[in-house]
């Protein structure tokens, strides 16, 4: 296979953002007395951010007790905290190897993609100061379904032009993983709990795109 694209997930991949997506809802928990945390995290990567208010209702077993109108309320309550929170990020925060990566996929001439369930993509990559390197970034607002559903994959693609077999998704989440599988791609995981990439690398530290593309050749 010729890789002509990678399409990146964001948060974990890029950078690390699940800590700030914890420390926002373990507070709106810990108002509200709800219990919350670092393994139950483990569920919300990858998922959009209603559906990770739902699975803390859930876990707490409340899910029932909410309306649509309250469960946004409370979503828009978590993301405004977590907003603040993003503003702090820099081009510091970038995950080690990932620079070198995007120059030697960029100077190789694969296409590159943001595929992120997160609507506050455009934002964090912004703060990064790596916005302009992506030939494509997903909007999370206005794909249909989000992880594991195939979707955000697919957009990208079709926006970059490409058949899925000719992209590779990078993801560290387990929903992530099933979309691009679901999308007729192949992936890299990136510390991948409970389901198998076709490479499983332990770090972004471990992106190297010689060795992909022999990996995935
Ligand atoms: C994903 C994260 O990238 O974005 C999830 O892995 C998060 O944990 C989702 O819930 C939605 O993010 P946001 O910024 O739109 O609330
Ligand atoms: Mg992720």
């Amino acid at each position: 296979m010729h890789i002509k694209a990678f399409l990146f997930d964001l948060d974990g991949v890029l950078t690390d953002t699940a800590k700030y997506h914890f420390a926002a809802w373990k507070e709106l928990c810990d108002e509200r007395g709800w219990h919350f945390n670092e393994v139950d995290n483990e569920r919300l990567k990858g998922v959009s951010r209603i559906r990770s208010l739902e699975i803390i209702l859930e876990i707490n077993g409340v899910l029932d007790s909410f309306t649509e109108d309250e469960k946004n309320a409370l979503a828009n309550k978590k993301n405004t905290r977590y907003v603040e929170m993003i503003s702090q990020v820099t081009a510091d925060d970038i995950l080690p190897g990932v620079s070198e990566f995007l120059s030697d996929c960029r100077a190789a001439g694969i296409r590159m993609a943001v595929a992120s369930a997160s609507r506050n993509a455009p934002e964090i990559l912004k703060n990064l100061g790596i916005a302009d390197l992506f030939d494509y970034v997903a909007d999370a607002a206005k794909v249909p379904n989000s992880k594991p559903a195939p979707d955000v994959f697919l957009t990208c693609a079709e926006a970059l032009g490409l058949p899925s077999s000719e992209c590779v998704g990078i993801e560290d989440a387990a929903a992530g993983i099933e979309a691009i599988r679901a999308a007729g791609m192949r992936s890299v995981g990136i510390g991948v709990v409970g389901e198998t990439p076709d490479i499983p690398l332990r770090a972004t530290s471990e992106l190297n795109l010689s060795k992909l593309q022999v990996l995935l050749g």
